[in-house]
């Protein structure tokens, strides 16, 4: 039986509310741009080979699922005011992310504007479900991927650079990228909070999300197999790149160790825990 989660008492909202306006103000101060100021759009490479432009489209349609990311994710934390408030501030930050890539998709003559409208439709004809049932699990979720989707924005303009250069979109998907490493790093910060007041139930969450994690949305996509292999085959992301660049260097900065992830040791730990710990265990027999 899974482990049930400990209810969050006022200090962890407290906890929650303080670092969502740390990260707020250092957003406000440090990290905003503009998409029409920002990103030197005369100076756009029209020549880059076609698979950018396809990948960058994938990208493009994990994004535009937004208003499903927002309408789910906020009933989920509504009363926690931290976590719904930085919902509608990510929802911002991740609004400039599809605009970004398909302005550069438009004045690389990559597609129309026709063709972007198909891509809206197609979209949209589906709707995104959350893979997980409960918020704290969510969280988990959001922290692997938000580091995930940073490592893929990266990449990506790796391969640009390689394949001769695009000031216009390096500057975009570095600009990006940024934004994906911010969001990372508040959500993992978040997660260290809820480790430190219910360390077996938080476990127990990120134990069920690295065990069947993938990328949002790529799956509801035409074509999702050819558009992951795209992905792999100019080695934006991997399972080893997962492994190595986002599930080590997580599971390090939260401290925890790999054995604590083992169902196993998740009895041990509340055996020898305390009273909050050994009700658990009673309602796992
Ligand atoms: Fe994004
Ligand atoms: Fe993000």
């Amino acid at each position: 039986m899974e482990i049930p989660l400990q209810p969050e008492p006022p200090e962890v909202l407290a906890e929650l509310g303080f670092l969502f306006r740390e990260y707020f103000d250092l957003a406000e101060k440090k990290r905003r741009w503009s998409i029409r100021d920002d990103v030197p759009w005369k100076q756009c490479n029209r020549n880059l080979p076609p698979a950018v432009a396809d990948v960058l489209q994938t990208f493009v349609a994990v994004e535009l699922y937004l208003p499903d990311y927002l309408g789910k994710l906020i009933p989920q934390v509504r009363a926690n005011r931290g976590r719904a408030w930085m919902l509608a501030n990510w929802g911002y930050e991740e609004c400039k992310h599809s605009m970004v890539l398909e302005d550069w998709l438009i004045h690389s003559k990559s597609r129309t504007d026709e063709q972007l409208a198909d891509a809206h439709s197609e979209v949209f004809a589906h709707e995104w479900n959350l893979p997980y049932d409960n918020g704290r699990a969510m969280l988990c979720y959001t922290t692997f991927q938000e580091l995930a989707t940073r490592i893929h924005y990266h990449n990506l303009r790796r391969v640009v650079i390689q394949e001769g250069g695009c000031p216009a979109l390096e500057k975009a998907l570095m600009l990006v990228a940024i934004d994906e490493a911010a969001h990372a790093d508040f959500f993992r910060k978040l997660l260290a909070v809820y480790l430190k007041y219910d360390r077996p139930g938080t476990l127990e969450q990120i134990r069920r999300v690295i065990n069947t994690f993938k990328m949002p949305a790529l799956h509801m996509l035409a074509d999702s197999r050819r558009r992951e292999n795209d992905i792999k085959n100019l080695r934006i992301f991997d399972e080893d790149i997962f492994v190595l660049e986002v599930y080590e260097p997580l599971l390090q900065k939260l401290g925890i160790h790999k054995s604590e992830l083992r169902r196993k040791n998740y009895k041990r730990e509340m055996v020898s825990g305390n009273g909050t710990a050994k009700d658990v265990t009673a309602t796992r027999t």
